[in-house]
């Protein structure tokens, strides 16, 4: 469903900065995708290019088969609002908005009938445990909430692709359990394909496949199989063979 190939990305500046070097990555249709290495090595720089908010500088992404990189502006604007969906560390939801509303937005941005998107909200509300704070603004929920609501706004009109990046990085370790828990269920039942960006091992521990990206580059891959904790261990090994700053493991949690 998505192919990644060849991808380099060259920042310009006053020296360029080279982000990423000749990426190939596929991922297949209900697949659930993790990428890690150490801060900086290039982890949202990827995603960006595969969400279509950046350009590679050479090499092409293709959603099923075709690259969205090639679309009018208006046509990518579509594509984007209804073929992916986003999560980002800070939640990013509208303050002005109650709950309901943040979720319900890509629908109104469509022009989809009210009672039509407050049947889909509710319905997807009951399904990630947030329908009692429907009615609350974004200031009067907690961050593991917040982060549910921008689950649930990401997967509202069912995109085929859900990008999301460092989802954890702002939450507690209850918390960020719950939301790993919730993109897995999604992941199983929905068949939506994932792909996480995360430099948590224990966020990472509930993709099918780790890939890990060093100074922009690809630098192995490993399959979870059927035991979490074991694969918790493994994704552990890898980062510290890694090194960088994702081998600091004072910040992990089991
Ligand atoms: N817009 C930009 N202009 C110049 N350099 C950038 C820009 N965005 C990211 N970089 C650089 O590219 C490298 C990779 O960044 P990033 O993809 O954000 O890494 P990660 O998400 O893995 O921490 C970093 O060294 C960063 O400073
Ligand atoms: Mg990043």
């Amino acid at each position: 469903m998505l192919n990644v190939k060849q991808v380099s990305k060259l920042y310009d500046g006053k020296i360029t900065y080279r982000a990423l070097t000749d990426i190939d990555l596929t991922i297949d249709r209900g697949e659930f995708v993790g990428v890690m290495g150490p801060s900086g090595s290039g982890k949202t720089t990827l995603l960006n290019i595969i969400a279509t908010i950046d350009e590679p500088t050479t090499g092409e992404v293709l959603i099923d088969g075709s690259n969205p990189h090639r679309l009018k502006k208006d046509e990518l604007a579509k594509f984007r609002r209804r073929e992916l969906g986003f999560v980002f560390q800070d939640f990013n939801l509208l303050h002005t908005l109650t709950v309901e509303e943040n979720i319900v937005l890509p629908l109104t941005l469509d022009g989809s009938k009210v009672a039509e998107m407050k049947q889909k909200a509710n319905a997807i509300a009951e399904k990630l445990g947030i329908s009692e704070i429907m009615k609350k603004r974004t200031y009067e929920i907690s961050g593991g909430q917040a982060q549910r609501t921008a689950v649930a706004r990401a997967m509202i009109h069912s995109p085929k692709l859900l990008l999301a990046d460092e989802p954890t990085g702002n939450l507690d370790s209850k918390s960020s359990k719950d939301v790993m828990e919730m993109l897995e269920s999604i992941n199983r039942d929905e068949r939506t394909t994932m792909m996480l960006v995360t430099h948590d091992p224990l966020a990472a521990s509930y993709c099918n496949r780790v890939v890990f990206i060093r100074d922009g580059r690809l630098y192995s891959e490993i399959h979870r199989g059927d035991n979490r904790r074991a694969f918790f261990q493994k994704i552990i090994d890898t980062l510290s063979l890694l090194g960088g700053e994702a081998n600091d493991l004072s910040t992990i949690r089991v």
